[in-house]
């Protein structure tokens, strides 16, 4: 299950990040918002960042502007390691390096194609574990110390 959640202004962008995950035969939960009057980001990465921490949801996509505001706000809540990305390489790196359980993308940086492209990339890299995990595992032990 993947956990999908934008502000307004990632709400046109949404509807083609849901296509790619229909495309790929991938279930998933949209926790808003639905529309394009003026919202606040945090409540709806918030939501969709605990449905990943819970284990809810295996991954998180969440959309904003910048991908910026989301982005920030899903690294606050624990468990989750949130990539914000603007170019596929970012995305594989996110998951094969960073263990990355979250995506987030501006759609005022990122045209349609290219972050169709994106998710396409970061959902089907894999976590390359060895060396990383030690790193990932420095960064799991602060998030506990928090
Ligand atoms: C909304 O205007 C904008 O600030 C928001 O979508 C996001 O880019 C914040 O990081």
């Amino acid at each position: 299950m993947i956990a999908v959640a934008c502000d307004h202004t990632g709400f046109d962008l949404k509807g083609h990040v849901l296509a790619v995950l229909e495309e790929m035969g991938l279930p998933y939960k949209d926790f808003g918002t639905n529309g394009h009057g003026s919202v606040d980001y945090p409540l709806y990465a918030r939501k969709a960042a605990q449905a990943v921490a819970s284990g809810e949801c295996e991954f998180g996509i969440v959309l904003c502007g910048t991908g910026q505001g989301v982005g920030i706000t899903s690294n606050k809540v624990h468990g989750v390691r949130c990539a914000i990305c603007s170019e596929p390489y970012s995305a594989k790196m996110g998951r094969e390096h960073n263990d990355a359980n979250m995506l987030a993308m501006g759609a005022r940086v990122v045209g349609s194609e290219l972050a169709k492209m994106i998710v396409r990339t970061f959902l089907t890299s894999e976590f390359q574990g060895d060396r990383h995990m030690r790193r990932v595992n420095q960064i799991n032990k602060l998030d506990e110390q928090r």
